[in-house]
């Protein structure tokens, strides 16, 4: 599968994250400084909007129920046995791009 342009890097203040539909997907997009980093936008618990989380010192808290995961890595931050579907990001051209076979599913 082709990579795809999600969104604009500039589109994103540091320290927050973005909620990003492509191909028929939700992504979970966030930037903190220059890193920027894409998780399944569909929380494991219970499909919240992990896009939509708070984003703090590297870690989303999803705004349903409180479940915490590192950005950089997916892992749910009080069980190892939790783990986000997480995509390595690259920019390009200014736009944060997936190649969505290298995902990371755990
Ligand atoms: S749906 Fe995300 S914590 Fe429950």
């Amino acid at each position: 599968m082709p990579k795809i342009a999600l969104i604009a890097a500039s589109e994103i203040a540091s320290g927050t994250g973005r909620e990003v539909v492509a191909e028929g997907r939700i992504f979970a997009v966030y930037r903190q400084d220059e890193e920027f980093h894409v998780l399944d936008g569909i929380c494991p618990h219970a499909g919240g909007p992990l896009g939509k989380g708070t984003l703090q010192s590297g870690i989303v808290t999803c705004p349903w129920h409180g479940w915490q995961f590192d950005v950089e890595t997916g892992q749910h931050c009080l069980s190892s046995e939790i783990c986000a579907a997480r995509w390595p990001a690259t920019v390009e051209d200014g736009m944060i791009c997936v190649t969505l076979e290298n995902a990371a599913d755990s």
